[in-house]
């Protein structure tokens, strides 16, 4: 069904929907109620914003060309018609979107609300450690899940999002992602995207699950500083191509509802064999660095609460709950 115009927005949608066919000025006046002066200063607007319209003598408006950003407008054009995603809320710059959605969550933003920002300048990743979110280079976003499961299976949802994204990579990129316990992406061994997963809960309800993720897209290697040069990489470094944000983020919304519906549905066991299929640990020898240990051994799988395990050099099987993982001679 067309979107009805009544603004600026609707409008974009609109001359989105015609897929580089012109609408008539008239016509889009007529339907919204408003002289075709009023559809011209909208349009004008569009072109403020970074979008390109032609005007077409006789037949009407064009949209040629939309800026490479993350507003709820274009991330929508790709969802199409998915239901997952309820509002996007989008920013310029924040600090961290990870506040700004626990807010959002206690203050009644419904289950798929995603929060989601050019760039963050106080971005946070596991461990309390800096996210490095240069503006317009990747994806920043918080999103707002609020399924009806006791908090002890909370952690899945940060195995199902690593699924999740790693299979929307996949579909927009020439590139593999592969998924690292417990739950950055690696192309080629550097890191791409990191997930962060936080939780609101009663004793025996969850009342929101926050996962936050931050997806390296179009960053050159002299967007990061240097500590990272050797250790995070670009989905545009990989495949030697730029990626629209927009289409990525939506792909990875759309897979996200798709794999959160399929795991209120059928339990963890699909998932699990997802990740474990998708997974750069598991059948390797790996050291998992504690603060108190290391534990080196063969990564065989993961448990149903996301813990790691390690067959050891004398074949008994450690779980391991939290360490850094890096491969073992
Ligand atoms: C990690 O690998 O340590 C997790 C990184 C998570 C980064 C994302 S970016 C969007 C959201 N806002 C933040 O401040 N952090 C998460």
């Amino acid at each position: 069904m067309e979107s009805k115009v009544k603004d600026k927005e609707s409008l974009l949608r609109r001359l989105m929907e015609a897929g580089g066919e012109p609408v008539s000025g008239q016509m889009l006046a007529d339907e919204a109620g408003v002289s075709r002066t009023a559809v011209w200063k909208w349009v004008r607007e569009l072109e403020e914003d970074g979008f390109t319209v032609r005007s077409v003598r006789k037949k009407g408006y064009v949209l040629e060309a939309s800026p490479d950003r993350l507003t709820p407008a274009l991330i929508r054009k790709h969802l199409k018609d998915d239901p997952f995603v309820s509002e996007i809320i989008h920013f310029e710059s924040v600090e961290s979107t990870m506040p700004i959605a626990h807010r959002e969550a206690q203050s009644g933003a419904p289950d798929g609300t995603v929060i989601v920002a050019e760039e963050q300048t106080a971005g946070r990743g596991r461990l309390a450690r800096p996210w490095t979110s240069a503006a317009g280079k990747g994806i920043w976003m918080s999103i707002i899940l609020k399924p009806d499961i006791p908090p002890h299976r909370a952690p899945q949802f940060t195995l199902i999002a690593a699924v999740s994204i790693c299979r929307a990579i996949r579909e927009l990129a020439d590139v593999e992602a592969r998924i690292k316990w417990p739950n950055d992406l690696l192309i080629g061994g550097r890191k791409v995207t990191g997930i962060l997963t936080e939780l609101q809960a009663d004793p025996d309800r969850v009342q929101a699950i926050i996962i936050g993720t931050g997806i390296n897209v179009n960053q050159e290697p002299e967007d990061f500083p240097e500590e990272l040069a050797d250790i995070a990489t670009s989905i545009r470094m990989e495949s030697g191509q730029p990626l629209d944000r927009a289409a990525l983020a939506a792909a990875v919304l759309r897979n996200l509802g798709y794999y959160s519906r399929l795991y209120l549905e059928e339990g963890f066991a699909p998932i699990k064999f997802l990740w474990e299929e998708n997974s750069d640990t598991i059948g390797r020898r790996v050291n998992a660095v504690m603060v108190r240990e290391t534990v080196t051994g063969t990564a065989v799988g993961i448990t149903e609460d996301g813990v790691l395990e390690i067959r050891t050099e004398d074949g008994s099987i450690r779980g391991i709950y939290s360490a850094d993982i890096e491969p073992a001679e």
